[in-house]
């Protein structure tokens, strides 16, 4: 029987999406709540939670502490989209095919969300009640604030600020990319496998995986900045070519651009194969990584 991504993706998106209803405030005071939930329910590819899920599964690890993981890195990827936005970065009025939170909510609150989003996220992680085990706990909140941090996310989003209008080199713009979008794929391809135990060879195939995943997902993305319509991606497209910003499109070409994330998956497929993993294990990080290469939003 074929694999169905779509089948094995509906059970798992909508555990993800009760968990995010549950977990996100409500009572948040003087409407930082409604800008949360704002930023964070009713919209998104919520790849970065299935890619938790499907590592989690590919080693046979702790479901409870997979979910928590799921929506720790979806809230922390949301928190970035509403920063990224505001006026002080790339300066967006659309997010999931709504105005961002900055436009909905002002500034302030917008700032606010995003913060309170990434403590939620370290919340989420640690639950008081014995569910996860201490260990995993601290594990997967090291995973993810190194993503996020200086040496992940912000790192990379400090660098895209810092290069407007400049010509990177290709060393210095894979850098870019691996650290402001790689560092949040890879760690939740991370994430999920330290939800369960892996041996060496297993964790360092899911290393070259999430590695070869993240980078490929932001090459897309400025190719679908140049491809694709804003209805259909849901913000705004040429963003990047009006803002200066460089990309893979404006370094190497749109032809170029689409061969390196096509190797890139190829990559990512090669380092599953050679992982010791039996393919049964495997079948939706695989289905996974040509969704990221082959998408169209
Ligand atoms: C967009 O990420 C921002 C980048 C990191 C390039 P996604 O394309 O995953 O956005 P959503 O979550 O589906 O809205
Ligand atoms: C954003 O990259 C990466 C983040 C850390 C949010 P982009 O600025 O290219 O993302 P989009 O195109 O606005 O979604
Ligand atoms: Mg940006
Ligand atoms: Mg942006
Ligand atoms: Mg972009």
């Amino acid at each position: 029987m074929t694999f169905q991504l779509n089948e094995w993706s509906a059970v798992r998106l909508a555990q993800v999406e009760h968990a995010l209803q549950q977990w996100i405030a409500q009572d948040a005071p003087a409407g930082l709540g409604e800008a949360m939930r704002y930023a964070v329910l009713d919209g998104g590819k919520r790849l970065r939670p299935l890619l938790v899920l499907a590592a989690c599964e590919a080693v046979g690890g702790h479901a409870e502490a997979a979910l928590r993981a799921a929506c720790a890195v979806e809230l922390t990827h949301a928190y970035s989209l509403v920063h990224d936005d505001m006026p002080c970065m790339d300066n967006d009025i659309l997010r999931r095919g709504k105005p961002t939170v900055h436009v909905r909510f002002g500034e302030a609150l917008a700032l606010l969300a995003g913060d309170a989003l990434q403590a939620l996220a370290f919340e989420l992680l640690t639950p008081c009640d014995p569910s996860v085990p201490a260990t995993t706990q601290a594990t997967l909140c090291r995973l993810l604030a190194r993503a996020a941090g200086y040496e992940g996310m912000a790192g990379g989003q400090a660098i895209d600020l810092a290069s407007i209008g400049r010509a990177l080199t290709e060393d210095e713009l894979r850098r870019m990319h691996r650290l402001k979008t790689g560092a949040l794929l890879h760690a939740s391809v991370a994430m999920g496998a330290a939800c369960g135990t892996a041996d060496a060879g297993v964790q360092a195939a899911l290393t070259t995986y999430g590695a070869a995943l993240g980078l490929a997902f932001q090459v897309v993305d400025d190719i679908l900045d140049v491809t694709t319509d804003s209805a259909t991606l849901g913000k705004t497209a040429g963003k990047d070519a009006a803002n200066d910003k460089p990309t893979y499109v404006s370094l190497l070409g749109l032809g170029p651009s689409q061969a390196y994330a096509a190797n890139l998956l190829a990559q990512a497929l090669g380092a599953l194969e050679a992982s010791g993993l039996p393919a049964g294990r495997t079948h939706a990080l695989r289905a996974l990584a040509d969704m990221v290469v082959n998408r169209d939003k």
